[in-house]
């Protein structure tokens, strides 16, 4: 099984104070810093773009885990990966050329992860598996932190974990909305091993606690693999 990363979410984290917050979640031992990009097009919100990515490159070690929630993705992959990203996950929704997409985001150094919404089927992803390095399933309609888990994406997600080991290349399964001490046993149980969380870690009085309790929580329980 796949060490467990944590990824969390700056969309949760209070923007006026956002290098301190960083800090924390580094020292709470964050393993990326997710950062949710929203354009209003192809997500109902507006959040930020590679001018704040830039800026919080300039606050932390720790890989940047762009997830592009935008409309023309290729138009701004350059631009994100300038800014620092180190990882750019795009939408297999928003991207109709989706493999010369994810063979761009390779060829400029970063690497490429693939997201998908709820609705959308595991069997979309089956010709990209050869290419993307992660899968990200959304397990919350995209554009707002803080909503409710859908438990509905637990079968895409073992569903995608099965596609992973038939492909026998080392893909990350990567989960995103509403991951938090309740869910992150159904979600490792399922397959996941990259968890971003931002609520649970960045609505909280102790941040670096959050962040122990949430990989506490997705240790697998005694007697099970
Ligand atoms: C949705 C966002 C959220 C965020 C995490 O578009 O991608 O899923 O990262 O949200 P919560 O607060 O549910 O962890
Ligand atoms: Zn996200």
């Amino acid at each position: 099984m796949n060490k467990l990363y944590i990824a969390p979410s700056v969309l949760a984290a209070d923007f006026s104070n956002l290098g301190e917050q960083i800090s924390l979640a580094e020292a709470g031992g964050a393993d990326w810093i997710h950062l949710d990009i929203m354009d209003g097009r192809f997500v109902p919100n507006i959040t930020f773009g590679p001018m704040v990515v830039s800026a919080i490159r300039k606050m932390t070690k720790l890989p940047l885990d762009t997830h592009l929630m935008i409309a023309d993705a290729d138009k701004h992959l350059e631009a994100f990966r300038e800014a620092g990203s180190d990882r750019i996950t795009v939408h297999q929704e928003a991207c109709p050329h989706l493999q010369r997409t994810v063979a761009r985001i390779r060829e400029l150094g970063a690497k490429p992860g693939v997201a998908i919404n709820p609705a959308t089927p595991s069997s979309t992803l089956t010709e990209i598996m050869a290419d993307t390095e992660r899968v990200l399933v959304m397990t919350v309609n995209p554009g707002f932190g803080g909503q409710r888990f859908l438990p509905g994406t637990l079968k895409k997600m073992r569903e995608i974990k099965a596609m992973i080991k038939a492909s026998g290349r080392d893909i990350r399964l990567e989960v995103d909305g509403g991951v938090d001490a309740s869910t992150m046993p159904l979600v490792t149980a399922a397959g996941a091993d990259t968890l971003v969380a931002g609520t649970s870690v960045f609505r909280t009085t102790d941040i670096r606690r959050a962040i122990a309790e949430l990989r506490a929580a997705g240790k697998p329980k005694k007697g099970t693999k």
